[in-house]
C-alpha cells in the first residue's frame, strides 16, 4: 500500500502514521523527522534547513524532493510505504506522482486528517517526544509514566522548537496557503478520504484502520478478478 497522510500541523499524522507502519509493516517516511536528523548532524544542509524548520516555513521543493526520491528507492519501499508530511505543496505532489510513474507504481490512497485550529494548539504546546526512539507523548491525554523519560525506551523526552504557540500559528498558516490546494488535487484524482481527527487516539485510528482494510479487501478482489479473467 502506498499511502500519503495529510494534514495540519498536529492533526496526528506522526501518532497515526506510526501505527500504520507497525499493522500493515509498511515504512514511516516523515519528512519533518528526516529534517530534525539532517539538522542535528550540524552538516551544511543541516544548518541551510534549520532555519525554515525553526520558523515553521516550509523546506524548498529541490532539496525535499530530492531527499524523498532517494528515500523511497531504498528496497523496504518496494511493496509500500506511509508518507507523513509529505507532499505539502502542489509542487511536492507532482514530483511524486513522476518520482512512482518512473518506478510503474502509483499511490493508493491519501488520508486527510480533520482538526480544529484551538485543538491543534491544544495539542501541540502539550506535545513531548523522545530524543531516542521519536516516540509521542502528550502531556495531559498520553503523558509519560515517569515525567520527562520514555516509556518505551527511558530516553529523554523534549519539547520541539517549532512547538511555540507563536511558531505554531504560522505553521498553520504556511499549511492553508501552500498544502490545502493538495486537498483538491487528490480528490480529483478519486484517491483522498476525509478522517476526523478530533476524537481520540484509538477512535481516530479504528476509523483508519477501516478504511485501510477495506482498501486491501478491495485490492484483493480486484487482483483475484485479473487472475480469473
Ligand atoms: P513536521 O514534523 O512534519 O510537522 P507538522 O506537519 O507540522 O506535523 P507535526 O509533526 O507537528 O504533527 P502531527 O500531525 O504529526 O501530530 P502528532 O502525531 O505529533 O514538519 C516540521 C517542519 O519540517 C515543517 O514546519 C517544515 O519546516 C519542514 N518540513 C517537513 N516536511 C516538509 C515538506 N514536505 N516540505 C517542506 N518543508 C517540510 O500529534 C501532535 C500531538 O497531539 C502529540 O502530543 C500527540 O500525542 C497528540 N495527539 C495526536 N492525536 C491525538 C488525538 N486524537 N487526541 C488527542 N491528542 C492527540
Amino acid at each position: 500500500m502506498r499511502i500519503v497522510i495529510l494534514g495540519p500541523p498536529g492533526a496526528g499524522k506522526g501518532t497515526q502514521a506510526k501505527r500504520v507502519s507497525k499493522k500493515y509493516g509498511v515504512p514511516h517516511i516523515a519528512t519533518g523527522d528526516i529534517f530534525r536528523e539532517i539538522i542535528a548532524s550540524s552538516s551544511e544542509i543541516g544548518k541551510k534547513v534549520e532555519k525554515y524548520v525553526k520558523s515553521g516555513e516550509l523546506v524548498p521543493d529541490e532539496i525535499v524532493n530530492k531527499i524523498v526520491r532517494e528515500r523511497l528507492s531504498r528496497p523496504d519501499c518496494r511493496d509500500g510505504f506511509i508518507l507523513d508530511g509529505y507532499p505539502r505543496t502542489v509542487e511536492q505532489a507532482k514530483a511524486l506522482d513522476r518520482a512512482l510513474e518512473n518506478a510503474g507504481e502509483k499511490l493508493d490512497l491519501v488520508i486527510e486528517l480533520e482538526v480544529s485550529d484551538d485543538e491543534i494548539v491544544r495539542r501541540l504546546s502539550n506535545r513531548r517526544v523522545c530524543r531516542n526512539c521519536g516516540a509521542i507523548y502528550h502531556l495531559i491525554n498520553n503523558p509519560p509514566k515517569i515525567p520527562g523519560k520514555c516509556d518505551k525506551c527511558q530516553g529523554e523526552l523534549y519539547q520541539r522548537e517549532d512547538d511555540r504557540e507563536d511558531i505554531i500559528r504560522n505553521r498553520l498558516r504556511v499549511y492553508r496557503e501552500r498544502t490545502k490546494p493538495l486537498i483538491d488535487y487528490y480528490l480529483k484524482r478519486g484517491i483522498l478520504v476525509k478522517v476526523n481527527g478530533n476524537p481520540k487516539v484509538n477512535e481516530v485510528w479504528e476509523q483508519i484502520r477501516k478504511i485501510l482494510d477495506e482498501q486491501i479487501a478491495l485490492k484483493s478482489s480486484r487482483s483475484d478478478k485479473l487472475m480469473d479473467g
